[in-house]
């Protein structure tokens, strides 16, 4: 596959001032107001002058920095440019080969590319060439646009009137994942990824770093809103991640056109890889998979796998059991894989009651990274997706541990080699993972 399917950049270690704080997650989660779906959208040029979210320099007198527009059109955060992306030549032969007019004007680009809102909800200086602008993450700002800079204006009172919860870990993963996974109603077939569209891939902890922040979370911040960092915010993501893909799994996108189930649920390198370069393994026979066959992709099980054996350990033969009666659904029928995910789902969702609800220790955060290099490194985790997860995975637990200069080598060997899935072998990962696991 080409060169886009690379990770563009590794996070900067330390890049933010990571501070170590206990956390619990999910517990306030907010009723989505009903203003968000139907809120008219302004578009950035509202937000953005000078006397409000385009200053140059970050306000110290106040608890935003007032420089979001700046930091959101800098080149290194990609939302501001990803309208510019559907006029590139790459973008061009992609709409040449799905046979669409131009990927500018087509809604199945532009619905992930940009805030592409009904008409209706567009107001007069709402510009969809703006791309993925402020309110495709909070929210279209007709309702709250006056209110929200008014002396004493609370962030409760700005969610009652539609902005969205971004805070909210478990919100924010639904909301980045709507256009990094996809939903019922946008998504990359195998046909677009046919056409050459990167695969997708998404971690939230991870994500969320990469995006240049246009905020700390910093005392106030965490006085007004809530702590969204660390543990939590991955643990979530790997949740949100796996529900929101046992959901596609249930909807009409499996049945694609012809003889055989919607590809792009499969794992990639499943097919996609050189013949030489083997990739079959024995934990996954030990699973109930015989060679030569296509699999679901699991990468967020696996990670939930590692959760779940350190946080609820008398269940983790039931997870493994649900997630491995999936992965044999999925080379049975389109109807028994639904099944499947319904009850993954279900069970899942009752773990994130239960978790999301309990304080999480520094000894459990490192025993669930020591889980993840424990698979890797006897070969449970070992396709080029659950890699990558698993790199980004050890990565966020690290930094949020303060270890990560400490285990820096160990993060850099692994790393090298998720970079590129074109060069990468299982092998090579297994034994990376086994001198990382010395290294812990
Ligand atoms: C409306 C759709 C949409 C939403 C919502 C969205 N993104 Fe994106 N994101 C994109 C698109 C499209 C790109 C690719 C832009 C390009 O390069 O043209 C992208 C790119 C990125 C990148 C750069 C990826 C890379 O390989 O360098 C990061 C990081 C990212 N998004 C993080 C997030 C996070 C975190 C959230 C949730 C807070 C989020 N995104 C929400 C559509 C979205
Ligand atoms: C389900 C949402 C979704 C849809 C639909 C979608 N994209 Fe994307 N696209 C993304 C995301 C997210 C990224 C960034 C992936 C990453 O880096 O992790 C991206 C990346 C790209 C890139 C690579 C950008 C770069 O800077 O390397 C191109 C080109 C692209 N998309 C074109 C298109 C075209 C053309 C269409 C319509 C045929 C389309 N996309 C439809 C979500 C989507
Ligand atoms: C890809 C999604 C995304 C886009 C696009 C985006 N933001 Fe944000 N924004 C976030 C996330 C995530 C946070 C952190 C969570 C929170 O505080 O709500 C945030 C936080 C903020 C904050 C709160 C800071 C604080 O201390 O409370 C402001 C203000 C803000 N964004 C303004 C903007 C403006 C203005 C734009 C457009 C120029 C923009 N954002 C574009 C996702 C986005
Ligand atoms: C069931 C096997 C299978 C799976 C799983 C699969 N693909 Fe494919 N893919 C194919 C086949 C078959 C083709 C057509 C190859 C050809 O035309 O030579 C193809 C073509 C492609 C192409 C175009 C290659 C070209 O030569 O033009 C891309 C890009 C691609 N797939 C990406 C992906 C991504 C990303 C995923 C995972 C989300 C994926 N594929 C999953 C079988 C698969």
């Amino acid at each position: 596959m080409n060169g886009v399917n690379t990770m563009s950049y590794r996070r900067v270690l330390m890049r933010r001032l990571l501070t170590w704080l206990g956390i619990t997650l999910g517990m306030l989660i907010p009723a989505l107001s009903h203003a968000f779906e139907d809120n008219m959208h302004l578009g950035v040029a509202s937000c953005a002058s000078n006397v409000c979210h385009g200053k140059l320099s970050k306000q110290t007198s106040e608890n935003v920095w007032l420089t979001e527009y700046g930091e959101w059109s800098s080149v290194n955060d990609r939302h501001s440019r990803s309208y510019k992306t559907l006029l590139s030549d790459e973008s061009k032969l992609i709409a040449r080969k799905l046979g669409l007019k131009n990927a500018q004007s087509a809604n199945l680009c532009l619905d992930c590319h940009a805030d592409n809102v009904a008409q209706e909800l567009r107001d007069t200086k709402f510009q969809v060439t703006d791309g993925v602008g402020c309110e495709a993450c909070h929210g279209g700002a007709k309702l709250w646009i006056d209110s929200h800079t008014e002396p004493g204006a609370t962030h409760a009172e700005n969610l009652k009137l539609g902005m969205y919860p971004t805070e909210d870990p478990a919100q924010r993963a639904t909301l980045c994942l709507g256009c990094h996974m996809g939903t019922k109603s946008k998504f990359t077939t195998h046909e677009i990824m046919g056409a050459g569209h990167p695969r997708l891939r998404f971690e939230l902890e991870t994500f969320t770093a990469l995006q240049p922040a246009h905020y700390d979370v910093d005392a106030d911040y965490i006085e007004r809103k809530r702590s969204t960092i660390g543990f939590g915010l991955w643990m979530t993501g790997q949740i949100e991640a796996a529900d929101t893909y046992l959901g596609l799994l249930q909807s009409n996108l499996l049945e694609a056109p012809g003889m055989f189930p919607e590809f792009s649920f499969y794992d990639c390198h499943s097919c996609h890889h050189p013949m030489d370069n083997k990739r079959w393994t024995m934990a996954k026979k030990n699973q109930g998979l015989k060679p030569g066959t296509l699999r679901l992709q699991d990468q967020h099980f696996l990670m939930l796998r590692a959760i779940t054996e350190v946080l609820d350990a008398p269940r983790s033969a039931e997870f493994r059991r649900l997630s491995a009666a999936l992965l044999k659904a999925g080379q049975t029928s389109n109807q028994a894989i639904k099944k499947a995910s319904a009850e993954l789902s279900g069970w899942l969702r009752a773990r994130q009651a239960e978790w999301g609800s309990r304080q999480t220790s520094k000894a459990e955060i490192k025993a669930i990274r020591k889980a993840i290099v424990t698979l890797s490194a006897n070969g449970t985790i070992s396709d080029f997706a659950s890699a990558e997860q698993a790199f980004m995975g050890i990565e966020s637990l690290s930094l949020y541990l303060g270890d990560a200069d400490e285990v820096g080598a160990a993060l850099d060997r692994l790393f090298a080699l998720v970079e590129s899935d074109q060069a990468y072998t299982p092998k090579a990962f297994r034994s990376a993972a086994q001198q990382a696991l010395n290294a812990l």
